[in-house]
């Protein structure tokens, strides 16, 4: 190379390809928006053939737009992975694009039907359904994707949860309570899925800009708002970790990059919840 040649170009055009993504199937569930679809992007780049999936239609077609429109090897895939036949029904989609194989599962679908909330002002029905929406949309396309992955070999799986769930945070007992529940099934499920070399892993998230959840929480005055502004002024770097940045991490757990890491779940929270906030 010439001395003082101007390699920015090489380098934008490499930085966001993660090596060993090519031409590997994935899909990411609750890949439409936020860190799904930051998820998305960077397989997207790094040569994957990727399904986003979501519930709904319109926010789907916006996604793919997103990823680059009319490329052949961008998908949506429509659907709730609440629904167990949902979640296998898109999982197939998704597979049938590698002839059966699914090298790749981002586990990120999986919205409560609200934020956080004091345990004592919830309603019995509010505690149940919390555990389903949380859990559930996480798990049920893990379950449904075995054969696919196996398959594949050598495939990985990416939950994602939350850093409620190793420090607790003030409204949100059952969001921690859940998410701890996808620790655990992350560590479980990687000595499982280790018989046919398949490694699982889990993102464990705090508050993260460029999200829809970011959007809702600083867009009215409720509780969450007032929680999660107090937690914006604890951030050791002066600001919350974006999707993007989410997204980095997600694409190398999921790479040959990580052929080592299994049953982990790395935290990306800016430091935050170094002993607590
Ligand atoms: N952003 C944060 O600050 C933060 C912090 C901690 C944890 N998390 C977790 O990280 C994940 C992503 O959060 P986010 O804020 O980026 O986005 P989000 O609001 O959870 O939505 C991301 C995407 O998931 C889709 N989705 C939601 N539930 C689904 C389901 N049951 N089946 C299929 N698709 C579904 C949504 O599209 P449709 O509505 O069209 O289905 C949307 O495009 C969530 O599980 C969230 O709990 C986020």
């Amino acid at each position: 190379m010439t001395k003082g040649a101007d390699t920015t170009h090489e380098s934008a055009a490499t930085h966001d390809r993660i090596p060993g993504l090519e031409d590997r199937n994935a899909l990411v569930t609750g890949g439409t928006g936020g860190i799904g679809l930051e998820i998305a992007r960077k397989l997207v780049a790094s040569g994957a053939t990727v399904t986003v999936n979501g519930r709904n239609a319109a926010r789907g077609a916006a996604a793919l737009a997103a990823l680059g429109g009319a490329s052949n090897s961008v998908f949506f895939s429509e659907g709730n992975v609440r629904d167990y036949e949902t979640a296998a029904r898109v999982v197939a989609d998704a597979a049938s694009r590698g002839g059966g194989r699914l090298d790749v599962l981002v586990s990120a679908g999986a919205e409560g039907p609200s934020g956080p909330k004091p345990f004592h002002e919830m309603t019995p029905r509010e505690l149940e359904d919390g555990f389903a929406a949380r859990v559930l949309p996480r798990i049920f396309p893990v379950h449904a994707a075995v054969p696919a992955l196996r398959a594949a070999g050598g495939g990985a799986v990416l939950l994602i949860t939350t850093d409620a769930a190793r420090h607790p945070t003030p409204g949100e007992a059952i969001i921690g309570a859940t998410g701890a529940a996808v620790i655990l099934l992350t560590k479980a499920l990687a000595r499982e899925f280790s018989r046919w070399n398949t490694r699982v892993n889990a993102l464990a998230l705090t508050l993260t800009s460029g999200t829809p959840s970011w959007d809702r929480i600083f867009s009215a005055q409720t509780f969450e708002n007032r929680l999660f502004s107090k937690a914006l002024t604890r951030f050791p770097f002066g600001r919350a970790p974006t999707a993007e940045e989410v997204a980095r991490v997600a694409a190398f757990l999921v790479s040959p990059q990580a052929s080592q890491v299994t049953g982990q779940t790395v935290s990306v929270n800016g430091g935050l919840s170094f002993g607590g906030w």
